[in-house]
């Protein structure tokens, strides 16, 4: 199934069941929000979730970009992407988690013919504060659905204060399948988790404490190119439709190997998002997040050969990125800020070589160096260990 496909299966499975598609917003949360990107799809929503009526109602549906430096150290596994497309639903105040979680398993073992016998759901143990979800694990055993209990892996809140609840999350089995799966999701990575359904109905508060929220919401998010990679019987995230064209073309002009490929192809594909919706690179915030995703995709590319450079990146990943994306950013500004990045980084590196070969940094470094490298200098800390070890 094609992902335009599913997008469409989903957003009109939701549609018959009352849902008003909402347009996703940017990566950039409003002014005076402390988190840097939109990390998820209930993010543009929090006031509705606190309480504002939204003005399509209270069954929405919809297909939010996000962006999780959280996961940035994973990326180039099978399954974690910086720049990601989440699909989502959500309940303001109307229908109760337990309809949530079975539409979701109506639409994923009809919609999309999941065999429910590969799927395995995971339900709010309880902790002190919070008895467990005892409506999720019902309504999951009313379907044949294996389920295992946690505490902190079914708590969900997008950061550390403001709406949050217990969760269930719905895994799908990636191994082999001469044999059912015995394992559970948390002892077994085959078992990869593709929708989350949080039952939104507290907020906790600056001091650690948590309320009740004015009324109880569902929150849903589901990563597109993950369910996109499962319906297409890939193994990784970097084989579905959705990298199709990085994948073809990228290798033309930078051979690399596997890993070094989907790093390169996740983080330039979210600094052209990240540009595309805005963002130039700096030292502090967003800025520094897209720098820090340039630099790496360059340390990675001249790895192997010193002499490639951004110069040489296909017009068309570009336009296919801001396309896929639905943003207006002329193709070629983008390529200039990238080439405007990479000129900075050069003459940062030539500077660090000439820093670095004085005496006084000849040895080890330690903590005090570094930080002097850094605040004299202008040499972040990756920069100049990387430099060391090349
Ligand atoms: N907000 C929830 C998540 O991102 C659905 O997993």
């Amino acid at each position: 199934m094609h992902s335009d496909q599913i997008v469409r299966t989903f957003v009109e499975y939701f549609e018959e069941r009352g849902h008003r598609r909402i347009t996703g917003s940017t990566l950039l949360p409003p002014p005076g929000d402390r988190v840097l990107f939109t990390t998820s799809g209930m993010h543009p929503l929090t006031p509705y979730l606190e309480g504002r009526p939204h003005p399509l109602g209270s069954r929405l549906v919809n297909l939010q970009r996000c962006l999780r430096t959280t996961d940035l150290d994973e990326v180039g596994d099978d399954t974690h992407l910086t720049v990601f497309e989440m699909l989502g639903t959500w309940s303001l105040g109307d229908y109760d988690g337990r309809q949530s979680l079975d539409w979701g398993y109506g639409l994923l073992t009809e919609g999309f013919g999941i065999d429910p016998g590969l799927l395995h759901a995971t339900v709010f143990g309880g902790d002190g504060l919070t008895g467990p979800d005892v409506s999720s694990l019902e309504l999951w055993q009313e379907r044949g659905v294996p389920v295992e209990l946690t505490v902190e892996d079914n708590w969900w809140s997008n950061g550390p204060t403001g709406p949050c609840g217990p969760d269930s999350e719905i895994f799908l089995w990636t191994g082999e399948t001469d044999t059912p799966p015995q394992s559970t999701p948390t002892t077994d990575d085959r078992w990869v988790e593709v929708w989350n359904h949080v039952m939104m109905r507290h907020r906790r508060l600056e001091d650690g404490t948590l309320v009740p929220l004015g009324r109880r919401n569902v929150d849903t998010g589901l990563g597109l190119e993950r369910l996109a990679c499962l319906l297409q019987g890939r193994s990784s995230v970097f084989e579905c439709d959705l990298f199709e064209p990085w994948r073809r073309i990228l290798p033309g002009p930078w051979p690399l190997d596997e890993r070094s490929l989907r790093l390169v192809c996740d983080h330039l594909r979210s600094a052209v998002v990240v540009i595309g919706d805005g963002v130039r690179p700096s030292n502090t915030g967003r800025g520094y997040v897209l720098r820090r995703l340039v630099r790496r995709v360059l340390t990675v590319l001249r790895g192997d050969d010193p002499s490639r450079g951004l110069v040489d990146l296909p017009d068309e990943l570009v336009r296919h990125t801001l396309d896929r994306f639905r943003q207006q950013e002329d193709p070629e500004t983008v390529r200039r800020v990238l080439l405007d990045e990479e000129r900075r980084f050069d003459r940062l590196l030539e500077r660090g070589r000439q820093v670095l070969s004085r005496p006084r940094f000849r040895g080890p470094l330690g903590e005090e160096d570094l930080h002097y490298l850094h605040e004299t200098h202008g040499l972040p800390r990756e920069l100049v260990l990387s430099l060391r070890a090349g």
